[in-house]
């Protein structure tokens, strides 16, 4: 199976804490630096669709600014809400290759 990397920030451009948008292949990913751990995932909330980018890293999770649910990384999984219906993040895999944070891509 072929693995394509798609090279998306440098680390040293993201620092610990910190959430920020990146485009590449025509959409926009979050990527979060949790400790050193990278975590990348889509922009909208899986709830309501509220814009993650203004939501606030809690531990390996972030928190929706909009209802505060709360998805935990690296599975996107839902850790706090008042709807159990509610699906979970999706998220995407990363590695660091070539120096540089990027999408694994597997064909
Ligand atoms: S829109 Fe994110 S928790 Fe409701």
């Amino acid at each position: 199976m072929p693995t394509f990397f798609v090279p998306l920030i440098r680390p040293e451009d993201l620092p610990t804490g910190a959430i920020t948008p990146v485009s590449t292949e025509g959409r926009t990913l979050l990527i979060a630096n949790v400790d050193g751990q990278y975590y990348a995932f889509p922009p909208e909330c899986p709830h309501e669709g509220a814009d993650l980018s203004r939501g606030r890293l809690d531990g390996a999770a972030i928190r929706c600014p909009n209802h505060q649910y709360l998805f935990g990384f690296p599975d996107g999984n839902l850790i706090e809400s008042d709807d159990d219906a509610c699906p979970p993040l999706t998220m995407f895999q990363l590695e660091e290759h070539d120096g540089t944070i990027s999408l694994r891509v597997d064909l």
